[in-house]
C-alpha cells in the first residue's frame, strides 16, 4: 500500500493517541516511526549511552522537556533526509521545528496532523496506558486490552506504567504542551501543512481519517 503523502508529523497533546496511530500507519504504508519519548524511554531503559541516560533521566520521569540540542541530536541519527518519515513527539517548539526545517531544506514535511482531545479524555487515558518495555506497543486497560492480561501481545513480557504518567506528572506536561508546543499549530497553518483531525473518537475512526488524509 502507497500513499501521497509521506513526509509526516503527528502533532498533539500528551495522550492524544499519537504513538497508537503511528504504529498502525508505519505498519501499513512502510513509513520509518520515529518517535523521540520512545528513543529516549530505550536510552534509560538499557542505560545506554550512560552519561546521556543520566542526562535525560530527570526530564523524561519529570515529565518536562529534553533540552532542543539533545532532542535534534538523537533525531539527526534516525531521520533519513531523503526518504519517508514519521514524526511522532518532534517538534515539541517553534526552536525545534526551525531546526527541522533548515534540517530538511527544500525537501521538506508534506503535512503535519494535528490530534485533537479535550484534557479531561486525556488524563482518563494516560492514567490507563499501559506499555511493552520491549517492543514499545501502547495498551489501555479499558480501550485497548493485551490478549493476555497484562502482558504484551507480541513479546509476551509484563506491560509496565510509564513513570510520567501520574496524575500530577500527566497534568505538568500538559501545561508544557499548552506553553510550548500549541503554538506549533499557528506555526504549521501559516505554511498550510495543518490538517486537524478530531481524536476524541475510537481507534478506527482516528485511523481512517488519518488514511484518507494522506491519500489525498
Ligand atoms: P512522548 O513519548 O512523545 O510523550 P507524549 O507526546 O506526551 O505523548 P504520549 O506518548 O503520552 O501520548 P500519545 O499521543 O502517543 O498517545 P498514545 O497513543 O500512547 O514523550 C515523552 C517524554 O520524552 C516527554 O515528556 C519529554 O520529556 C521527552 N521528549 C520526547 N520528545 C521530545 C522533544 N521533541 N523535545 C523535548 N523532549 C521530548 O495513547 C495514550 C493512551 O490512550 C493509550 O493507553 C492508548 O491505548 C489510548 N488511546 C489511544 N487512542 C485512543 C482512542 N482513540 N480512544 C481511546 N483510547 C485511546
Amino acid at each position: 500500500m502507497t500513499v501521497k503523502k509521506t513526509r509526516i508529523i503527528f502533532l498533539g497533546p500528551p495522550g492524544s493517541g499519537k504513538g497508537t496511530q503511528a504504529q498502525l500507519i508505519s505498519k501499513k504504508f512502510r513509513i520509518p516511526h520515529i518517535s523521540t519519548g520512545e528513543i529516549f524511554r530505550k536510552i534509560i531503559s538499557t542505560n545506554k549511552p550512560q552519561k546521556l541516560a543520566s542526562a535525560i533521566k530527570k526530564y523524561v520521569q519529570n515529565g518536562l522537556l529534553v533540552p532542543d540540542e539533545i532532542v535534534f541530536r538523537a533525531l539527526k541519527s534516525v531521520l533519513d533526509t531523503n526518504g519517508k518519515f514519521l514524526l511522532d513527539g518532534y517538534p515539541r517548539n517553534i526552536k525545534q521545528a526551525q531546526l527541522l526545517d533548515d534540517y530538511l531544506g527544500d525537501n521538506g514535511i508534506d503535512i503535519v496532523i494535528y490530534f485533537k482531545v479535550p484534557d479531561k479524555e486525556i488524563i482518563k487515558r494516560l492514567t490507563a496506558r499501559r506499555t511493552c518495555p520491549k517492543c514499545g506497543r501502547v495498551y489501555n486497560i479499558y480501550t485497548l486490552k493485551p490478549k493476555k492480561d497484562n502482558l504484551c501481545d507480541v513479546c509476551n513480557v509484563k506491560l509496565i506504567i510509564r513513570q510520567d504518567d501520574k496524575v500530577t506528572t500527566v497534568k505538568k506536561r500538559l501545561k508544557i504542551y499548552k506553553e510550548d508546543t500549541m503554538p506549533l499549530v499557528e506555526y504549521y497553518k501559516k505554511r498550510n501543512l495543518l490538517v486537524e483531525i478530531n481524536a476524541n473518537d475510537t481507534v478506527d475512526n482516528v485511523y481512517n481519517s488519518v488514511v484518507k488524509i494522506l491519500e489525498k
